[in-house]
């Protein structure tokens, strides 16, 4: 195992305690986002955005990093793309994605990963930004897809 599919293990553990029991969405989002930041120095933006209501725009939600844009519409920027196209995005370079929001010209890579109810609606995703180039690959895309299954399977469970 490489020492990020470890340091992803560990943490799919934590997030499994932290998030067990509690169904206030908001919450949740917020301990996950903060959970997942702390554990590596390559994430420099973590948090979700996140659609009310069908048609409306994707809002900024709990996050930990510099402050970020409010909205996000479907369709538009790395989020509202995932989110469209119901798939996670990994971004090497930002500047060469079309459409790319920038809320902070630190940020140089990216992966977003949609967060779905459990009948299959996507709900909002979940966003991870770095200050290097290339930060994220094959294994980051797996770990975070099981940390969002996990958590989605807690909140939306009822
Ligand atoms: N980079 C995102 C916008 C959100 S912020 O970077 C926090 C995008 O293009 O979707």
């Amino acid at each position: 195992m490489t020492d990020k599919a470890g340091a992803y293990a560990l943490l799919l553990k934590q997030l499994a305690e932290l998030v067990r029991g509690e169904t206030n969405e908001t919450s949740v989002l917020a301990n996950v986002a903060a959970a997942i930041h702390q554990a590596s120095d390559r994430f420099f933006w973590t948090g979700f955005y996140m659609q009310q209501e069908s048609g409306q725009p994707l809002r900024l939600g709990p996050f930990q990093g510099p402050p970020a844009c409010y909205a996000i519409p479907v369709g538009r920027g790395v989020c509202g793309t995932a989110f469209a196209e119901r798939r996670t995005l990994v971004v090497p370079d930002v500047e060469l994605f079309p459409g790319h929001i920038a809320c902070s010209s630190l940020s140089r890579s990216e992966i977003v990963v949609p967060v779905f109810r459990p009948g299959g609606e996507p709900v909002g995703v979940l966003d991870i930004d770095s200050r290097t180039p290339c930060a994220f690959d094959e294994t980051d895309t797996r770990c975070l897809e099981e940390a969002m299954r996990l958590m989605a399977a807690e909140i939306y469970a009822g």
